[in-house]
């Protein structure tokens, strides 16, 4: 398995992960998020390639002075792996080759936000080391 950053191409893959994990095909949203990440850094995110086709990503960045946290952070955003490629360590490998890739920009801390309704996600950061933060997410729905 190869760990490399993402790149325009490896849209079609990561939308068909994206599609297994959620069972909607969503190329246009996976094309703008993907010309974000580049855009904002293109060292950082990344994709785990087996073969020639992309199993795995994980999309973040660093930044600083966002919710009053000046320092910078490694904040990590987007992330899949294949079902049919699960628990073989894709997504661990990924997250080591991003802190590294975080370290070297200045950050000394990664957070991230999970959902609740999502316990395998928050089971995989927390076998990663991550901890509850003191920080509340709190969210106004302007539909109502
Ligand atoms: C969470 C996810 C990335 C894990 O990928 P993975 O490659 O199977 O994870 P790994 O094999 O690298 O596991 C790393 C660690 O996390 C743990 N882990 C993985 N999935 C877990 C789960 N569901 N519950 C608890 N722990 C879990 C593993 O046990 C492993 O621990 P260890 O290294 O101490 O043995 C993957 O299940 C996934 O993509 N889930 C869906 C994500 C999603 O909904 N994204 C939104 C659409 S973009």
């Amino acid at each position: 398995m190869k760990i490399r950053p993402v790149e325009d191409l490896d849209l079609e893959d990561i939308a068909a992960i994206d599609e297994k994990i959620g069972g909607t095909y969503r190329p246009d949203v996976w094309e703008r998020r993907i010309v974000y990440y580049i855009r904002r850094d293109p060292e950082v995110s990344l994709v785990a390639e087996i073969d020639g086709s992309v199993v795995g990503f994980l999309l973040g960045e660093v930044r600083s002075g966002e919710f009053g946290l000046e320092e910078p952070t490694g904040w990590v955003e987007v992330l899949g792996v294949d079902p049919d490629h699960r628990g073989q360590s894709i997504g661990r490998r990924l997250a080591e080759e991003m802190w590294q890739r975080f370290r070297s920009r200045g950050a000394k801390t990664v957070r991230t936000m999970v959902d609740e309704g999502m316990p395998q996600v928050s089971g995989f950061f927390r076998a990663l080391g991550f901890e509850p933060a003191p920080v509340t997410s709190l969210a106004l729905h302007l539909d109502r």
